[in-house]
Parts: structure tokens; sequence; C-alpha cells
């Protein structure tokens, strides 16, 4: 091997474990209580994010089949989340063009595929939870986690309508909280104490498909495991009989 290429393979080892710690970022999020083991809770999710998020945003790396990863037989793909028109074998794009989006909203809807492990899990079900009443947005919303995002609040029927309040901290800074003002379907207000419970959960399902969008999935990297030990037992094995027989042909 020459010296270049160790240093290459060397700097790529090195930048690996940076590149997951700036990719999880900093920020005060709110743990997302997720199950990446949890069929049910992922296909929840996954209803959900087509009928409410693939009317703007993409998914293309993802294919309908590729839910069968969850747990839903091909059939149910079919009849219950296929979009008409849509194949099976298709990857979760969107019908608005880019351009489209743009000037509707004045920003591109990102495309999903990998969003939750760019972002992390705890940003996403944080975002999801923080739209907040704002006046002077076109959208009328904003969003705690994401100031001035453009997207609208998708859930807003669901979640009810929050307001940012300032409060002062115990070390007396103040610190912005968000205030569940109107009830939701979701959502109740008991005693002007708000209960989220349910809105949190489904939003929990939608964050943890969006996780399971993201990583390879279990089953596929179990089969490369199997690929790889093939190749190694197949090619590697001979290959270093020979060269050991080569090596000693001269002593025996
Ligand atoms: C009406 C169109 C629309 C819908 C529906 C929609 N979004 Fe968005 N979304 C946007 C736009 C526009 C942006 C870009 C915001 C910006 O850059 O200011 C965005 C941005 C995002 C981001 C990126 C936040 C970041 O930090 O960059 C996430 C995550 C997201 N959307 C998730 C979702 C999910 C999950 C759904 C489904 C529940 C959804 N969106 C539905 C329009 C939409």
């Amino acid at each position: 091997m020459t010296k270049t290429i160790r240093q290459l393979i060397a700097a790529a080892v090195l930048a690996l474990p940076m590149a997951g710690a700036l990719a999880a970022g900093g920020g005060n999020y709110d743990k997302a209580p997720i199950d990446i083991k949890d069929t049910e809770s992922l296909q929840r999710g996954a209803q959900m994010f087509t009928n409410y998020c693939l009317s703007c945003h993409s998914a293309n790396a993802m294919r309908w089949n590729r839910l069968q990863d969850i747990g839903l037989s091909e059939q149910q793909i079919k009849d219950n989340i296929l979009p008409p028109g849509a194949k099976i074998g298709d990857p979760m794009k969107i019908a608005m063009t880019p351009a489209d989006a743009k000037a509707w909203f004045g920003a591109m809807p990102p495309d999903l595929s990998v969003m939750a492990r760019a972002r992390g899990a705890d940003y996403i079900y944080s975002y999801l939870r923080s739209f907040y009443k704002d006046p002077t947005r076109e959208t009328g919303w904003n969003n705690l986690v994401f100031d001035k995002a453009a997207m609208p609040h998708v859930f807003f029927e669901w979640q009810g309508e929050q307001v940012l309040k300032h409060e002062k901290g115990a070390d007396g800074h103040e610190v912005a909280k968000l205030e569940l003002v109107k009830a939701g379907t979701l959502t109740k207000l008991e005693n002007g104490k708000a209960n989220t419970a349910e809105y949190d959960k489904r939003m929990a399902d939608l964050t943890n498909f969006m996780v399971f969008m993201g990583e390879p999935s279990q089953v596929k990297r179990h089969q490369l495991g199997y690929i790889v030990l093939l190749f190694l037992i197949v090619v590697m094995l001979p290959l270093a009989y020979l060269l050991k027989k080569e090596y000693w042909r001269d002593v025996h």
C-alpha cells in the first residue's frame, strides 16, 4: 500500500466519529421516546408520513416496497399506503416541482430521506412539537427550535395553539417557553394545565419512522454481513492457502 493511500484511509477513519458528533448537533431538545424495533409504531409513522408530509417533501432514497421491512405486506402497502398512480417500486416522491415549492413557501421543502440522521431524532421530535402562533410570519406559525421556518404547522388541528412565553429561569436568565393556550383534537387543557400525551405519542411514531428511513435497515445490514463473510471464506481463504503454499514450497 502506498503512503498516500494509507494516509487517506487513516484520515477517513479519524473523520468518521467527528462527522457523527457534528451531525448530532447541540441544542436543547426533548428526548424522542422512540423504539426502532416497534413495528406498529413504525407503521403508524409511515401512514402519517405519507398522508401529511409527502405533499411537500420527497423521500427519494426510500421506495414504497421497502415498507416491507417494517412488517407490511405488499398487499397492505398497495391497499393502505400507496398514493394513487404510484407504483410499489417507485421512490417516495412528490408531484410538486422544486420551483413551485420555492415560489409557494419561499424555501425548498428538503428531501426527508436522511433528515433524521442529519439532525437527530430528538431534533425532529422537538421540531414537530414546537410550532407556535406568530402573526408576523406569513404562515401564521413560527417554530421554537427552527426560528422562522417556512413550513406551516401541519398538525395544528391535532395540537391546538401554542404561544411563546418568556420566563425568568433559575439563574436569572430569560428562557423561552411554549404554552398551550387552545387545545386541539389530540391535546387537553385541564385547569389550565396542558395534557399533550396523545399528540406527543403520534409525533414519536412519526419520528420513529423518519429514523427508520435514515438508517439502513437491520435486515439489509445482516444480509450484507453474510455476504462479506461469504466473500472472506470463498475468496480470501483459498488465496491465503495458495500464498502459504507458495511461501513454503522451497522450504520443503
Ligand atoms: C405545506 C408544505 C409542507 C408540508 C405539508 C410539510 N412540510 Fe416540512 N417543510 C416545508 C418547508 C417549506 C420547509 C423548509 C423550511 C425552511 O427552510 O424555512 C420544511 C422543512 C422541514 C424540515 C427541516 C427542518 C430543518 O431543520 O431544516 C423538517 C424536519 C420537516 N420539514 C418535516 C416535515 C414533516 C415530518 C412533515 C409531515 C408531518 C412535513 N415536514 C410537512 C414544507 C412542508
